[in-house]
């Protein structure tokens, strides 16, 4: 175990499980649905190349680079970057969203509401962590991994500082190591 990680909340082989059961619920909502999944970066990468891989159907992947968070700090305004252009389609188009955690819901409702306005036909979400008591709105995801408590977690994908996305866990991260 990393020493900055307090307490390990979801192991490897328990991400490996929660991954595939993701896997199958989308393959079975999409089965019959051209789509484009929407990676936000860059914390969906762990997730969305582990889950892009098992769902054996036919579509598209784009990246968005939003900001978020830095370090630590959950405090933010409700305006969103978003620092990549969305030179794809997305008029008519069925949208995935994949995203490593849902917390105050804020980046993504923005996010929606956008590609909605844009005249998505519809915008699904997915994330493999749910912060449900950091949540600020009344935002769902459609597909999620697992519930965490309110606690900052670094590991597949999720980062402290932009460190840590690396590790093959999701790890509480020990606070003595606040920068
Ligand atoms: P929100 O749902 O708008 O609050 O933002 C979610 C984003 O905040 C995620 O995509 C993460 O980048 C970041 N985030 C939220 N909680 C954590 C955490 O516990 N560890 C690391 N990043 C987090
Ligand atoms: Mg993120």
């Amino acid at each position: 175990m990393h020493k900055v990680v307090k307490k390990v909340l979801v192991t490897e082989k328990e991400l490996k499980k929660i991954i595939k059961r993701v896997a199958g619920e989308i393959e079975f909502d999409y089965k019959y649905t051209d789509f484009t999944m929407i990676g936000l970066l860059k914390g969906c990468i762990p997730f969305l190349s582990s889950l892009a891989l098992q769902i054996k159907l036919d579509y598209k992947i784009e990246y968005l680079s939003v900001s978020s968070y830095e370090g630590t700090d959950s405090r933010k305004n409700d305006s969103l970057n978003i620092k990549t252009q969305i030179d794809f389609p997305i008029k008519d188009q069925h949208i995935l969203l994949v995203d490593d955690i849902i917390d105050s819901g804020i980046t993504l409702q923005i996010l929606k509401d956008k590609l909605l306005e844009m005249g998505a036909k519809s915008v699904k979400i997915a994330v493999l962590l749910d912060k449900k008591e950091g949540r600020k709105n009344s935002l769902e995801a459609d597909y999620v991994g697992t519930r965490i408590p309110n606690e900052f977690v670094i590991g597949f994908g999720l980062d402290y500082d932009e460190l840590y996305r690396n590790l093959p866990y999701i790890g509480v991260f020990d606070q003595k190591y606040l920068k």
